[in-house]
């Protein structure tokens, strides 16, 4: 089968024009757009010389790249501007991010610094903020920071205790530039993997809640069954800044194969996250069939973040409606197939009433399966390594009423029942022209609608 260039290009996602992408980065809203960061090698698609990419937006849905934002230049970050996040404060935008930096001796060193725009467009380094923790490895990173009520400012950073614990750690600030370290986040001693990185704090009214991407988590039944984790727990913080959640409540935020990294930010009232799709073994990665066109990964789509019985539901923003086009609806029957207008496609189905299993196929390569007796949700693909078929499983908390999926000709999207549980996943197809999609309802009544989706990165 011939493999073109746009075969497994990404129409309405974020994703490099060239080299590799991870985390996202500095999400910020600032001067009346979206500015979205990302972690980038504009020279080639291995894990090297990172640098913050820079995407803006004045809808959250079509973006514009505008190059690099941060490289690496100065003694502290000259191997790589590693991920973290951004905070606007007397309209200024304030980037904070981790310097890596491999001394001649071949040491590895961190720092974590910040870096400052007036205007949206270029950014002035400030250098590295506090002196590297002792009692912890070179592993420190990804410093994300948020203001409290009293008008304090708070920094965490995920980080290795020297005997190869993860953990993360807060520091204090008044003014964004000098900070005193308050310790461990978690007040509860723990173990939890080698690495926490990524984190990230989420304040509701009720509650806070505190995500991390823990390394090294071993698989537990259907759980933890990518390369690393990312998922979050509950509490609240005290005024010390010390969180009281417990690590035996961790949750991963997704059940699918690629999703890793996320991180939120908050505009007026709400709550938006974009992950990295995605983390995966080397070997994995290198089989990417992007990789011989000449980039690789992709951010997921924004996904509003609600807090609902003490789980974190994720919606797709409402805003991607407007990228359907006119659209096709049909009753559901016991066998039904159609043909996806584009690769570019959001399909909804949606159950009035639901008695027993169901399974959905798109393009004959990923399925849905729904067990009815489980109430479960288990999604196949094939894997483009070993061209074997794995799948990811989770139960569900209520039966599922509707799926939404967001199709690109590489990646899925599924959102269960707005947001109860997301899969992502990337998939490639080598007849790329497969467009089908099946449903087998059995007794089950519902609605399907398939929307062709408009192209919304530039
Ligand atoms: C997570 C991560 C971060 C780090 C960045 C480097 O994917 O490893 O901890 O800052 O990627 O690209």
């Amino acid at each position: 089968m011939m493999i073109n260039s746009e075969a497994y290009h990404l129409k309405y996602h974020i994703s490099p024009p060239y080299g590799l992408l991870n985390d996202p980065n500095g999400l910020a809203f600032f001067r009346g757009q979206y500015h979205v960061f990302h972690q980038w090698n504009p020279g080639g698609t291995e894990h090297r010389n990172k640098c913050w990419a820079h995407v803006v937006s004045d809808d959250l849905v079509h973006w514009r790249r505008k190059g690099i934002a941060l490289e690496p230049s100065e003694w502290y970050d000259k191997d790589g501007i590693y991920s973290g996040g951004s905070v606007v404060h007397e309209d200024q935008l304030y980037l904070f991010y981790t310097g890596n930096v491999i001394r001649e001796d071949g040491v590895k060193e961190s720092y974590q610094c910040a870096a400052i725009s007036e205007d949206g467009e270029s950014f002035r380094k400030l250098g590295p903020l506090f002196p590297h923790p002792p009692g912890y490895t070179r592993h420190v990173r990804d410093p994300k920071v948020w203001r409290d009520d009293s008008g304090s400012w708070w920094l965490i950073v995920g980080a290795q205790r020297e005997d190869m614990t993860g953990d993360a750690l807060v520091y204090k600030s008044e003014d964004l530039l000098a900070w005193t370290c308050q310790g461990s986040f978690l007040e509860h001693d723990h173990s939890f993997g080698y690495m926490w990185e990524c984190p990230d704090v989420l304040s509701f009214t009720e509650q806070d809640v505190f995500v991390f991407s823990p390394q090294g988590l071993p698989e537990k039944g259907e759980c933890f069954r990518n390369p690393n984790q990312s998922g979050y727990i509950n509490g609240k913080i005290s005024e010390t800044g010390n969180f009281n959640g417990s690590i035996a409540d961790f949750k991963e935020l997704d059940r699918g194969f690629d999703f890793y990294a996320p991180q939120s930010f908050k505009v007026r009232d709400r709550l938006i996250m974009f992950g990295w799709m995605s983390a995966m073994n080397e070997d994995a990665e290198r089989a990417v069939p992007t990789v011989r066109e000449g980039w690789l990964h992709a951010l997921t789509l924004p996904r509003e973040i609600v807090l609902r019985n003490g789980r974190l539901y994720q919606m797709p923003l409402p805003e991607l409606q407007s990228l359907r086009q006119q659209g096709e609806q049909a009753e559901v029957q016991e066998h039904g197939s159609w043909q996806l207008p584009s690769l570019q496609a959001e399909v909804i189905i949606s159950f009035s009433k639901l008695k027993e299993s169901f399974r959905t196929v798109i393009r004959e390569s990923v399925e849905i399966d729904y067990d009815y007796e489980e109430n479960s949700l288990t999604v196949w693909r094939t894997s483009w390594l070993t061209g074997e078929r794995e799948y990811r499983k989770a139960e569900l908390h209520h039966r599922p009423v509707e799926l939404q999926l967001f199709i690109e000709s590489s990646s899925l999207e599924i959102f269960v029942n707005q947001g109860e549980e997301v899969f992502s996943l990337r998939y490639f197809l080598e007849d790329t022209e497969q467009r089908g999609i099946r449903l087998e309802a059995g007794d089950n009544k519902g609605r399907i609608s398939i929307y062709p989706l408009r192209e919304s990165v530039e």
